[in-house]
């Protein structure tokens, strides 16, 4: 039987042979005691990438982004995030569960922010009586958002405006490389942005597992402290950033031909209905299908893909996701691109 073609997320991807080959000659430690060379100089590294005074290698983007808020927010106080962002939908309220953060929302189109609408419902010191705000978490690229870029100018706006008001920013970066490589905007110029930021190798970049988390050296070294009580606190982990520093190295650039293979399966979609997509605006590697204008379901259409050898994501029951990575091949784009299209157009004139 031929092989699915896994368009589900960009974290299914396997390592490659000449990424097992870094990871199988990595220099290691024990890297509770900070003894791990390859660690260390993946942190080092990555924090250098973003102009950060220190980085914490951890295992997931969602321990990441909680180590980032917690720093940021105490017990009781406030974190703004965008409705449908990762943070607030789909880390199991682990700010609430682990660190007492209550959060707010406001709803953006596919993700985004305007600064003065996020402005005006912040809270900054709001007294004995009220939550205070403390911190606002930005997502880019969006994932829920069809893979998002946010306004570089929006951000500057945004950091200007709360850091005057003594509200910090974080950046959940899991797919911050996706925005670097369509927007053209440096890796240092987000960083200049926020006070911490999250980063996932484990995503678009094709490593197996691993994240990161940047700052200063102290909000870091308090980070180093929550990761061990979290349980994430490994040991001859230096295999895995040799996975991470294989993908620095090698995968960055190369997004673009997941934007590019996005971008054909979203103008195909596009020509059976407007309604399904804008294909103008996908500018990275997501691909977010609105069926609601059509006689199927996420699920049905994903079981009818799934008969075709196609996997992708019903992510809500009008939300179908498909997303492209590093593993998809030639013959996976031409089936998808295939198929796709026919069974929307069935299901347009059911
Ligand atoms: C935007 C975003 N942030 C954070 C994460 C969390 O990463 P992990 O699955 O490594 O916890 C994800 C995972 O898909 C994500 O899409």
């Amino acid at each position: 039987m031929n092989k699915l073609a896994d368009f589900r997320s960009d974290t299914v991807t396997k390592p490659s042979q000449a990424m097992i080959e870094a990871m199988s000659s990595a220099q290691v430690g024990d890297d509770v005691y900070s003894d791990d060379p390859t660690v260390n100089a993946l942190e080092a590294r990555v924090a250098q990438m973003f102009g950060k005074e220190a980085a914490l290698f951890a295992p997931s983007g969602s321990l990441t982004n909680q180590l980032a808020i917690r720093s940021l927010v105490k017990p009781g106080e406030e974190l703004l995030t965008e409705l449908t962002s990762h943070i607030v939908r789909a880390e199991l309220g682990a700010g609430a569960v682990f660190s007492g953060i209550t959060t707010r929302t406001w709803e953006g189109h596919r993700g985004s922010f305007k600064a003065s609408e996020v402005m005006r419902i912040t809270a900054p010191d709001a007294g004995p009586y009220l939550v205070s705000t403390k911190a606002i978490a930005i997502e880019n690229t969006h994932n829920f958002g069809g893979g998002f870029v946010q306004s570089f100018s929006e951000i500057k706006e945004l950091r200007k405006e709360s850091s005057a008001v003594g509200i910090n920013m974080h950046l959940d970066g899991a797919r911050i490389w996706n925005a670097h490589v369509a927007s053209g905007i440096a890796l240092k110029d987000f960083g200049s942005q926020f006070d911490t930021i999250s980063v996932c190798f484990s995503k678009g970049l094709g490593a197996p597992v691993g994240s990161a988390v940047l700052s200063t050296k102290d909000r870091i070294a308090e980070s180093r402290i929550w990761r061990k009580r979290y349980g994430g606190g490994m040991r001859q982990v230096g295999f895995l950033a040799a996975a991470a520093n294989y993908a620095l190295d090698n995968n960055i650039s190369r997004l673009k031909d997941d934007h590019i293979n996005a971008k054909r399966i979203a103008t195909a979609c596009a020509e059976i209905s407007p309604t399904l997509i804008d294909a103008v605006g996908v500018e990275t590697n997501i691909v977010a299908l609105d069926l609601s204008g059509l006689n199927i379901t996420a699920n049905e259409l994903n079981n009818q893909l799934k008969e075709a050898g196609i996997l992708a994501g019903a992510l809500g029951p009008k939300f179908l996701r498909v997303v492209t990575h590093l593993d998809i091949t030639d013959s996976d784009m031409e089936k998808i691109l295939d198929v796709l299209p026919k069974l929307l157009k069935r299901a347009l004139v059911a």
